[in-house]
Protein backbone atom coordinates (compact mmCIF):
# COMPACT_ATOMS: atom_id res chain seq x y z
CA UNK A 1 0.00 0.00 0.00
CA UNK A 2 1.02 3.14 -0.73
CA UNK A 3 1.31 6.71 1.20
CA UNK A 4 1.77 10.12 -0.51
CA UNK A 5 1.73 13.40 2.19
CA UNK A 6 1.65 16.69 -0.13
CA UNK A 7 3.31 19.04 2.35
CA UNK A 8 5.30 22.12 2.34
CA UNK A 9 7.52 20.24 5.50
CA UNK A 10 8.59 17.13 3.80
CA UNK A 11 11.79 16.90 6.71
CA UNK A 12 9.12 16.51 9.42
CA UNK A 13 7.12 13.75 7.64
CA UNK A 14 10.21 11.65 6.01
CA UNK A 15 11.94 11.34 9.70
CA UNK A 16 8.28 9.34 10.74
CA UNK A 17 8.69 7.20 7.37
CA UNK A 18 12.31 6.75 8.96
CA UNK A 19 11.63 4.98 12.23
CA UNK A 20 9.72 2.18 13.56
CA UNK A 21 7.04 -0.35 12.47
CA UNK A 22 6.44 2.00 9.72
CA UNK A 23 10.25 1.88 8.69
CA UNK A 24 9.98 -1.90 9.33
CA UNK A 25 6.84 -1.95 6.89
CA UNK A 26 8.41 -0.30 4.11
CA UNK A 27 11.85 -2.49 4.77
CA UNK A 28 9.61 -5.79 4.36
CA UNK A 29 8.13 -4.11 1.02
CA UNK A 30 4.78 -4.21 2.62
CA UNK A 31 3.63 -0.20 2.38
CA UNK A 32 5.75 2.77 0.53
CA UNK A 33 6.07 6.28 2.22
CA UNK A 34 6.73 9.22 0.12
CA UNK A 35 6.92 12.95 0.85
CA UNK A 36 6.26 15.36 -1.90
CA UNK A 37 7.45 19.37 -1.08
CA UNK A 38 4.28 21.60 -2.34
CA UNK A 39 7.19 24.27 -2.84
CA UNK A 40 8.55 22.54 -5.60
CA UNK A 41 5.24 23.39 -8.03
CA UNK A 42 5.20 26.79 -6.72
CA UNK A 43 5.16 28.60 -10.35
CA UNK A 44 7.05 32.12 -9.10
CA UNK A 45 10.44 32.37 -9.00
CA UNK A 46 9.76 33.51 -5.03
CA UNK A 47 8.11 29.93 -4.55
CA UNK A 48 5.09 31.70 -3.37
CA UNK A 49 2.04 29.36 -1.91
CA UNK A 50 -0.04 31.16 -0.44
CA UNK A 51 -2.32 34.34 -1.02
CA UNK A 52 -4.59 36.84 0.38
CA UNK A 53 -8.21 35.33 1.11
CA UNK A 54 -10.72 37.25 -1.28
CA UNK A 55 -13.03 38.91 0.67
CA UNK A 56 -10.66 40.02 3.41
CA UNK A 57 -10.27 38.72 6.30
CA UNK A 58 -6.94 37.45 8.67
CA UNK A 59 -4.83 34.51 7.65
CA UNK A 60 -3.24 32.96 3.80
CA UNK A 61 -4.91 30.56 1.56
CA UNK A 62 -3.03 28.18 -0.25
CA UNK A 63 -2.99 28.73 -3.63
CA UNK A 64 -4.98 26.45 -6.00
CA UNK A 65 -2.39 26.11 -9.08
CA UNK A 66 0.64 25.02 -6.75
CA UNK A 67 -1.58 22.48 -5.17
CA UNK A 68 -3.24 21.17 -8.31
CA UNK A 69 0.37 20.91 -9.69
CA UNK A 70 1.55 18.80 -7.01
CA UNK A 71 -1.63 16.38 -6.49
CA UNK A 72 -1.66 16.14 -10.12
CA UNK A 73 2.29 15.04 -10.22
CA UNK A 74 1.26 12.34 -7.55
CA UNK A 75 -1.66 10.94 -9.10
CA UNK A 76 0.67 10.52 -12.66
CA UNK A 77 2.68 7.74 -10.65
CA UNK A 78 -0.46 6.11 -8.88
CA UNK A 79 -3.95 6.81 -10.83
CA UNK A 80 -5.64 4.73 -8.72
CA UNK A 81 -5.07 5.90 -5.48
CA UNK A 82 -7.07 8.21 -3.71
CA UNK A 83 -6.68 11.71 -2.05
CA UNK A 84 -7.37 12.87 1.52
CA UNK A 85 -7.40 16.11 2.41
CA UNK A 86 -6.58 16.37 6.63
CA UNK A 87 -9.15 19.12 7.80
CA UNK A 88 -11.04 19.49 10.95
CA UNK A 89 -14.44 19.80 8.53
CA UNK A 90 -13.62 16.26 7.64
CA UNK A 91 -15.15 13.20 8.50
CA UNK A 92 -13.95 12.03 12.22
CA UNK A 93 -11.54 9.25 11.94
CA UNK A 94 -11.72 6.45 13.87
CA UNK A 95 -10.77 2.46 14.03
CA UNK A 96 -13.47 1.55 11.41
CA UNK A 97 -12.25 3.63 8.83
CA UNK A 98 -8.50 3.00 9.50
CA UNK A 99 -9.56 -0.40 9.06
CA UNK A 100 -11.72 -0.08 5.85
CA UNK A 101 -9.19 2.37 3.97
CA UNK A 102 -6.51 -0.78 4.98
CA UNK A 103 -8.39 -3.62 3.64
CA UNK A 104 -9.22 -1.88 0.34
CA UNK A 105 -5.20 -1.58 0.10
CA UNK A 106 -5.52 1.33 -2.49
CA UNK A 107 -3.01 3.83 -2.27
CA UNK A 108 -3.52 7.08 -0.41
CA UNK A 109 -2.19 10.62 -1.04
CA UNK A 110 -2.58 13.01 1.82
CA UNK A 111 -3.16 16.82 1.11
CA UNK A 112 -1.15 18.99 4.26
CA UNK A 113 -2.88 22.04 4.38
CA UNK A 114 -1.10 25.03 6.66
CA UNK A 115 -1.98 28.69 6.76
CA UNK A 116 -5.92 29.19 7.39
CA UNK A 117 -6.82 26.62 4.86
CA UNK A 118 -7.20 25.78 1.02
CA UNK A 119 -8.82 27.39 -2.11
CA UNK A 120 -12.18 25.50 -1.90
CA UNK A 121 -11.61 24.92 -5.98
CA UNK A 122 -9.17 22.31 -5.09
CA UNK A 123 -11.68 20.72 -2.49
CA UNK A 124 -14.07 20.67 -5.19
CA UNK A 125 -12.18 18.81 -8.16
CA UNK A 126 -9.58 17.31 -6.97
CA UNK A 127 -9.91 16.04 -3.32
CA UNK A 128 -12.04 12.43 -2.81
CA UNK A 129 -12.41 13.03 1.14
CA UNK A 130 -12.03 14.99 3.70
CA UNK A 131 -10.71 13.56 6.80
CA UNK A 132 -10.23 15.38 10.86
CA UNK A 133 -8.67 13.58 13.45
CA UNK A 134 -10.76 15.42 16.07
CA UNK A 135 -12.43 18.58 17.07
CA UNK A 136 -9.27 20.33 17.05
CA UNK A 137 -7.27 23.11 15.35
CA UNK A 138 -3.36 21.90 14.87
CA UNK A 139 -1.49 23.93 12.84
CA UNK A 140 -1.29 21.84 9.51
CA UNK A 141 -2.38 18.55 8.21
CA UNK A 142 0.69 16.66 8.55
CA UNK A 143 0.27 15.18 12.17
CA UNK A 144 -3.21 14.29 11.19
CA UNK A 145 -1.49 12.27 8.36
CA UNK A 146 0.62 10.79 10.14
CA UNK A 147 -1.72 9.67 12.94
CA UNK A 148 -3.83 8.34 9.98
CA UNK A 149 -0.50 6.31 8.37
CA UNK A 150 0.43 4.81 11.51
CA UNK A 151 -2.84 3.70 12.68
CA UNK A 152 -3.33 1.98 8.97
CA UNK A 153 -0.05 0.55 8.18
CA UNK A 154 -0.42 -1.36 11.26
CA UNK A 155 -3.81 -2.82 10.02
CA UNK A 156 -1.66 -4.71 7.08
CA UNK A 157 -0.89 -8.09 7.45
CA UNK A 158 3.01 -8.60 8.52
CA UNK A 159 3.38 -4.94 9.30
CA UNK A 160 3.31 -5.53 12.53
CA UNK A 161 5.62 -8.37 13.66
CA UNK A 162 4.37 -11.96 15.11
CA UNK A 163 4.54 -11.02 18.41
CA UNK A 164 2.31 -8.19 17.96
CA UNK A 165 -1.15 -8.07 17.21
CA UNK A 166 -3.97 -5.68 16.40
CA UNK A 167 -6.57 -8.44 17.45
CA UNK A 168 -7.28 -7.10 20.98
CA UNK A 169 -6.97 -3.88 19.71
CA UNK A 170 -8.85 -1.13 21.94
CA UNK A 171 -11.89 -0.37 19.38
CA UNK A 172 -11.77 -3.58 18.04
CA UNK A 173 -15.50 -4.86 18.11
CA UNK A 174 -16.30 -1.63 20.15
CA UNK A 175 -14.58 -2.65 23.26
CA UNK A 176 -11.42 -1.24 25.11
CA UNK A 177 -8.45 -3.96 25.90
CA UNK A 178 -7.77 -5.38 28.88
CA UNK A 179 -5.62 -4.54 31.64
CA UNK A 180 -1.70 -5.87 30.88
CA UNK A 181 0.98 -6.62 33.30
CA UNK A 182 4.78 -7.77 32.74
CA UNK A 183 7.47 -8.31 35.27
CA UNK A 184 7.99 -8.05 38.28
CA UNK A 185 5.10 -9.72 40.05
CA UNK A 186 5.12 -7.30 42.74
CA UNK A 187 5.66 -3.38 41.94
CA UNK A 188 5.38 -1.38 44.72
CA UNK A 189 3.06 -3.48 46.58
CA UNK A 190 0.61 -3.45 44.00
CA UNK A 191 0.62 -7.22 42.49
CA UNK A 192 -0.09 -9.50 39.13
CA UNK A 193 -3.69 -10.73 39.36
CA UNK A 194 -2.94 -14.37 39.99
CA UNK A 195 -4.63 -15.73 37.23
CA UNK A 196 -2.59 -14.56 34.81
CA UNK A 197 0.45 -16.60 36.25
CA UNK A 198 -1.87 -19.60 36.26
CA UNK A 199 -1.54 -20.51 33.12
CA UNK A 200 -4.58 -21.95 32.71
CA UNK A 201 -5.82 -20.50 29.15
CA UNK A 202 -9.63 -20.21 29.35
CA UNK A 203 -9.47 -18.69 33.02
CA UNK A 204 -7.20 -15.68 31.37
CA UNK A 205 -9.03 -15.93 28.56
CA UNK A 206 -12.50 -14.83 30.87
CA UNK A 207 -10.11 -12.77 32.92
CA UNK A 208 -9.42 -10.70 30.19
CA UNK A 209 -12.65 -10.46 27.97
CA UNK A 210 -13.83 -9.63 31.95
CA UNK A 211 -11.12 -6.84 32.26
CA UNK A 212 -11.85 -5.70 28.87
CA UNK A 213 -15.84 -5.15 29.72
CA UNK A 214 -14.97 -3.53 32.76
CA UNK A 215 -12.61 -0.83 31.69
CA UNK A 216 -15.28 -0.01 28.69
CA UNK A 217 -18.03 0.38 30.94
CA UNK A 218 -16.21 2.43 33.19
CA UNK A 219 -14.10 4.24 30.68
CA UNK A 220 -15.98 4.05 26.92
CA UNK A 221 -19.56 3.50 28.11
CA UNK A 222 -20.67 4.92 24.88
CA UNK A 223 -19.12 2.04 22.87
CA UNK A 224 -22.06 -0.38 24.36
CA UNK A 225 -23.77 2.07 22.01
CA UNK A 226 -22.42 0.42 19.01
CA UNK A 227 -22.46 -2.79 19.50
CA UNK A 228 -24.73 -4.56 22.19
CA UNK A 229 -23.52 -6.90 24.67
CA UNK A 230 -23.79 -10.60 23.41
CA UNK A 231 -24.54 -13.60 25.67
CA UNK A 232 -21.07 -13.87 27.00
CA UNK A 233 -20.52 -10.62 27.86
CA UNK A 234 -24.09 -10.10 29.52
CA UNK A 235 -23.13 -13.14 31.40
CA UNK A 236 -19.32 -11.58 32.66
CA UNK A 237 -21.35 -8.18 33.46
CA UNK A 238 -24.10 -9.72 35.61
CA UNK A 239 -21.34 -11.29 37.19
CA UNK A 240 -19.71 -8.14 38.04
CA UNK A 241 -22.70 -6.53 39.22
CA UNK A 242 -23.01 -9.69 41.75
CA UNK A 243 -19.92 -9.17 42.90
CA UNK A 244 -20.24 -5.56 43.53
CA UNK A 245 -23.54 -6.08 45.10
CA UNK A 246 -21.93 -8.01 47.85
CA UNK A 247 -19.32 -5.18 48.19
CA UNK A 248 -22.24 -2.67 48.75
CA UNK A 249 -23.92 -4.82 51.03
CA UNK A 250 -20.92 -5.42 53.26
N1 LIG B 1 -5.69 20.11 10.16
C1 LIG B 1 -5.86 21.00 11.15
N2 LIG B 1 -6.61 20.48 12.13
C2 LIG B 1 -6.92 19.21 11.76
C3 LIG B 1 -7.66 18.16 12.34
N3 LIG B 1 -8.27 18.30 13.52
N4 LIG B 1 -7.77 17.00 11.68
C4 LIG B 1 -7.18 16.85 10.46
N5 LIG B 1 -6.47 17.81 9.87
C5 LIG B 1 -6.33 18.98 10.50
Amino acid sequence: MNFTVLTLFPEFVSAFFDHGMILRGIEKGLITGACINIRDFAQDRHKTVDDKPYGGGSGMIMKPETLQAAIVHAKKNQPESKVLLMSPQGTPFNQEKAGDMASKKQGLIFVCGRYEGIDERICTSLIDEEISIGDYVLTGGELAAMTLIDSIARLIPGVLGSCESSKSDSFSGHRLEYAQYTRPEVFEDMEVPQILLSGNHEKIRYWRKKSALQRTFLKRPDLFDKTSPGDEEKQILKQWCRELEKIVRE
